[in-house]
């Protein structure tokens, strides 16, 4: 009870369980380093404006710093009954340097201070969030280039469409999470604001400069009003909605490598490393890491609906609420990371099967587009090219027979505008290498692509 320090308004002592039903110190303890940093920033800008003394500053920062070593050699221990990170630092402080270390807390609020901790911690997480996505998308672009003219099967609706290359499809990934790193490139700036000094909710009496404290941190600016700043949550949320869509993405990658990995597909090898066995069947090797990440994905969407559902109808301006903002998030950054990680390491050691994928994309008369857009190009209108070649695929089924192995005689049974050189239109190489025009999956069309991928990786932030 004594050791409360908003204790002066109470007679009775916090009931025991609802002191730790309230205490957040068990997960925002790792803002601790965030907490000093501003601070400590705090503390200079009271005594750049003669609000407190120099050298009552000089004691706060040497208490505070004494306090980050004691933290990081976890020589401090946390306590339950002082509720948060901000009032254990705070008591610290307080024992270490005596009552001097009480002026820390003028002209501060811990509803600024736990927006501004958040605000903190979120810009290096976004970039440490950045550089795995960086990592994955390298590891695509090795094993695109590695597989430079590997062709496999592309479907629609999971039936053979036409042939691609590999590397087409890496980069398909790779062009997804381009758009991942641009969201959060873009939510940056609207974290990267200063939060502190809206107090309470109204703001403080004491003559501050915000600018001063902004400069300090990094920040591109202020917040322009006190009740939104010390309630707004919405760039938690925007996190949690560009991790949500970035799990979305490494759930449909994972979906592919879970069926490509299979026996029935074998068109990768997933490394040892990252599978384990059956204790029933010894042949198992499971793909547990893809399904597993397919599987998190879940997760990270509820931690968006979850902080979503926390702010809605919350009145202005704070609420004890949104302390519950921090498990889902914190939760989100864990998951993402690790899940990047072990996704860009796993890619990296795929091994490509590229003969299963080659038989696997002459299957299906794959083709079939290349022959109608041959009689097109003979003058035939493409619809009736398309029913030409409906025809001839009907043929085939009936007679088991592929596209380039008709005869010319049976091709010209169904249109004489076909000719010798439609042989060499139906290659699965010819087929991949006419679709040249941007975007598409011919060889030099995705080398272009591939060329440009890594021009970019070396312009974009670290
Ligand atoms: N632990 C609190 C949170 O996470 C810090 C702010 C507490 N403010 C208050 N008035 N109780 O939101």
């Amino acid at each position: 009870m004594a050791e409360k320090l908003w204790g002066g308004r109470f007679t009775a002592p916090t009931d025991q369980f609802v002191e730790e039903f309230t205490a957040s110190i068990m997960f925002d303890q790792r803002l601790y380093r965030y907490d000093i940093e501003g601070s400590i920033a705090h503390a200079r800008m009271l005594a750049k404006q003669a609000i407190i003394g120099d050298d009552e500053a000089e004691t706060i920062i040497d208490g505070l710093k004494q306090i980050l070593d004691e933290i990081e050699s976890e020589k401090l221990e946390f306590k339950i009954s002082l509720e948060d990170i901000h009032m254990n630092i705070e008591a610290r402080l307080i024992e270490l340097i005596g009552p001097v270390g009480g002026k820390l807390h003028t002209a501060r609020s811990r509803n600024d201070q736990i927006a501004l901790d958040v605000r903190l911690y979120l810009r290096d997480e976004i970039n440490a969030v950045s550089d795995y996505v960086k990592k994955l998308q390298q590891a695509l672009l090795d094993q695109a280039e590695q597989n430079l003219d590997v062709i496999m099967p592309g479907y629609t609706h999971l039936q053979t469409a036409q042939p691609v290359l590999f590397a087409h499809h890496m980069l398909a990934y790779y062009e997804m999470l381009k758009r991942d790193a641009e969201r959060l490139c873009d939510l940056y700036k609207r974290v990267n604001v200063l939060p502190l000094g809206a107090g309470a909710l109204a703001g403080t009496t004491f003559d501050i400069d915000r600018e001063f404290v902004a400069e300090q941190l990094g920040f591109a600016g202020v917040t322009r009003n006190s009740l939104d700043t010390v309630s707004d949550r919405d760039f938690a949320i925007e996190f949690c909605s560009t991790a949500s869509m970035l799990m979305m993405h490494l759930s449909r990658l994972s979906e592919e490598l879970v069926l490509w990995s299979s026996a029935d597909f074998n068109f990768i090898t997933l490394s040892d490393a990252f599978c384990t066995g059956s204790s029933i069947m010894p042949q198992k090797k499971n793909p547990d890491v893809p399904e597993l990440v397919r599987g998190k994905s879940g997760r990270v969407y509820g931690n968006l609906v979850s902080l979503l559902t926390l702010m809605k109808s919350l009145p202005l301006a704070y609420n004890k609420d949104t302390q519950e903002d921090k498990e889902p998030l914190f939760d989100t950054i864990d998951t993402v990371k690790g899940s990047l990680k072990v996704f860009a390491d796993m890619i990296r050691e795929m091994q490509v099967n590229a003969e299963p994928m080659r038989i696997a994309a002459a299957r299906g008369f794959s083709t079939a587009t290349d022959v109608a857009d041959y009689c097109v190009r003979k003058g035939i209108p493409f619809r009736q090219a398309h029913e030409i070649v409906g025809k001839t695929v009907r043929f085939c089924v009936e007679n088991g027979k592929d596209i380039p192995e008709l005869s010319i005689d049976e091709f010209k049974s169904f249109s004489d505008a076909i000719e010798e050189d439609i042989y060499d239109f139906v290659t699965l190489e010819a087929s991949v290498n006419a679709r040249r025009a941007t975007g598409g999956t011919a060889r030099e069309a995705v080398k272009k692509e591939l060329d440009r991928a890594r021009q970019e990786q070396v312009q974009s932030h670290p």
